[in-house]
C-alpha cells in the first residue's frame, strides 16, 4: 500500500487490472447469472470518470431481458458478417490483419452474445460536434473513460467483457428495439459475464521508449 485513508493505492492489485483487463469471448460462464447490484456497483465506479463541463451524459443500457439479447445479437450478427464482406475492400485502405477465421475469438462472440447474462450498451446524451474540434473530441472522451473503468470494474470482480462496437453499423434498428430517443448516441457495447478458465496475461504491447516523444514530435527521451 502507498499513502494513507482515500489515497492508499495497493499499486501492484491496480497495476494488474489494468494490464490484464483483456477482451474475454470465449472463456466466459453462460450458466452463472450476473447479480445486478454487482453490475450497478460497477456503473458507479465507472461514473467517477472524468466528464466534460460535467455533464455526466453517459447512459448505461443493462439489456438481460432474452428476446432483447437475441435481438441485439442478431443484429450484431448482421453487422459481423457485412464486415467480413467489406474487410477485403476496407484492407486497401486501411492497415488490416487478416479478416475473423471460421473459428476466430471474434466470431464464437457474435455467435453466443445471446447467451452472455448481460448486455450493456454504453451511450451519451447528446450528438458530436464534428465542426468544432474541442466539442468533438469531448463528446466521445466524456463517455469512453467511463465506459473503459466499467471494464475494469467488471474485471476487478471476476467478470469479462469485451469493447465492441460492431452493432453501431445497425445503430436505428437497435435504437427501435431499445426504445432508445432520438438525440442519444449509442457508443460501445459491452457483453459481460463472469469468465471461466480465463488466462487474463498482460497483452505485448511497444514499450513505451517506441510509442513516447519528449518536447518534440519523433524525439526520444534523452
Ligand atoms: C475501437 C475498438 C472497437 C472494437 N470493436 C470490436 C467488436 O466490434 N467486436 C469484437 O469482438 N472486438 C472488438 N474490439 C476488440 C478488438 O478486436 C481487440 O480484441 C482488442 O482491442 C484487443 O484486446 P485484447 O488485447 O484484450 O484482446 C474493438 C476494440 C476497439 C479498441
Amino acid at each position: 500500500m502507498t499513502g494513507v485513508g482515500w489515497l492508499a493505492v495497493d499499486v501492484e492489485s491496480v497495476d494488474r487490472v489494468l494490464s490484464t483487463t483483456r477482451s474475454v469471448r470465449r472463456r466466459l460462464d453462460f450458466e452463472r447469472p450476473v447479480e445486478p447490484e454487482v453490475i450497478e456497483a460497477c456503473i458507479d465506479i465507472a461514473t467517477q470518470a472524468p466528464t466534460g463541463l460535467d455533464r455526466e451524459s453517459w447512459r448505461f443500457l443493462v439489456v438481460t431481458d432474452p428476446a432483447k439479447k437475441r435481438g441485439v445479437a442478431d443484429l450484431y450478427r448482421k453487422s459481423f458478417e457485412g464486415m467480413a464482406e467489406r474487410w477485403a475492400e476496407l484492407a486497401e485502405t486501411l492497415d488490416l490483419p487478416q479478416p475473423p477465421g471460421e473459428r476466430s475469438t471474434h466470431r464464437a462472440l457474435a455467435e453466443r452474445l445471446q447467451d452472455l447474462p448481460v448486455l450493456i450498451l454504453v451511450c451519451a446524451v447528446g450528438e458530436p460536434v464534428r465542426d468544432d474540434p474541442v466539442l468533438e473530441v469531448s463528446f466521445y472522451g466524456s463517455i469512453f473513460p467511463a465506459a473503459w473503468s466499467l471494464m475494469l470494474a467488471l474485471r476487478a470482480r471476476g467478470l469479462g467483457s469485451t469493447w465492441t462496437t460492431l452493432l453501431l453499423r445497425e445503430r436505428d434498428a437497435t435504437a427501435k428495439l431499445l426504445g432508445i430517443p432520438e438525440g442519444v448516441t449509442q457508443t460501445v457495447l459491452l457483453p459481460v459475464a463472469y469468465t471461466k478458465g480465463a488466462n487474463l496475461r498482460p497483452a505485448r504491447r511497444k514499450p513505451a521508449a517506441q510509442v513516447a516523444f519528449w518536447n518534440e514530435w519523433g524525439c526520444p527521451r534523452q
